[in-house]
């Protein structure tokens, strides 16, 4: 039996292969709860992150019957609904390889905030003058709002519900300029590149995510180029890393885009 797993904190989601039948499933769960003293609840994933809002459907296998998961990292606290927050632990490390990027001073911009930690791990582990976290979703919202406060960076970490289309650039509720912009964009066709040139000057840094196979990576390359020269903005591409595998062959990639 093959199984998945991501543990956030308290909750622990299995993936089962297909064919694993009901009372096995919730045999492993027990068994699993009883070896893992930190979690108290066992859920199985029945779907992938789906829709605009990258929401889970899971079921519940084994222990307290809550949705609600309190996980750390980073020296940060999160508390979100598994179902109703994307939340991916997987990217902790990412979370704070690129907070050691971050200068004082800086104003960063996270896109795609989730429930902020991209956010909160920046204000954390830098000297960023104020992180401002963009996030479309009412439920990841608010509990951005709460862990904010958890982490107490209320002034520091700006939570804006909203669009990222609608709510950022001039004389809208998230304008200025940005030192660095962070993209742990939902995969999906939009690429938003164009919004980030709206409030970056010469020397900010974009941080762009994509999903993409190992020989495909040049059209990431391509396209960010090509993006750029339609805002009309010059810029270098510094790098371009894997940040974690996605499936089969395909892998999550970070650019890194430095504005000339
Ligand atoms: C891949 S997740 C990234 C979450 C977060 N950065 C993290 O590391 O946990 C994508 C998030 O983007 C949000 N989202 C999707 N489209 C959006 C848009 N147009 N404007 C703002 N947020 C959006 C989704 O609701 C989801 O929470």
């Amino acid at each position: 039996m093959r199984i998945g797993f991501d543990v956030v904190g308290n909750i622990a989601i299995l993936k089962f292969d297909r064919g694993v039948s009901v009372p096995a499933k919730r045999k492993f769960a027990v068994d699993y709860l009883a070896k893992h003293k930190g979690v108290m609840t066992v859920l199985e994933k029945t779907g992938k992150f789906s829709g605009r809002l990258r929401t889970l459907k899971t079921k519940w296998l084994a222990g307290d019957k809550t949705l609600e998961a309190l996980y750390r990292e980073n020296g940060c606290e999160f508390r979100f609904n598994v179902e109703t927050c994307y939340f991916s632990p997987r990217l902790s490390e990412e979370r704070k390889n690129v907070a050691s990027f971050v200068k004082r001073g800086e104003r960063v911009l996270v896109m795609f905030g989730g429930v902020a930690p991209f956010s909160i791990v920046i204000a954390k582990n830098s000297l960023a003058r104020e992180v401002y976290s963009v996030e479309l979703g009412k439920e990841p919202s608010r509990y951005a709002l709460e862990n904010v406060k958890r982490n107490k960076l209320i002034g520091k970490v700006h939570v804006i519900q909203g669009d990222v289309r609608r709510v950022i650039g001039n004389g809208k509720k998230v304008n200025g300029i940005f030192d660095r912009v962070v993209m742990s964009r939902p995969n999906l066709e939009d690429d938003f590149l164009d919004v980030s040139f709206r409030v970056v000057k010469k020397g900010s840094i974009i941080h762009y995510y994509g999903f993409y196979l190992e020989d495909e990576v040049n059209n990431l390359r391509d396209m960010i180029l090509s993006r750029a020269n339609e805002s009309k903005k010059k810029v270098k591409i510094l790098r371009i890393v894997k940040a974690g595998d996605v499936g089969a062959r395909k892998f999550r990639y970070r650019a890194d885009v430095k504005v000339l």
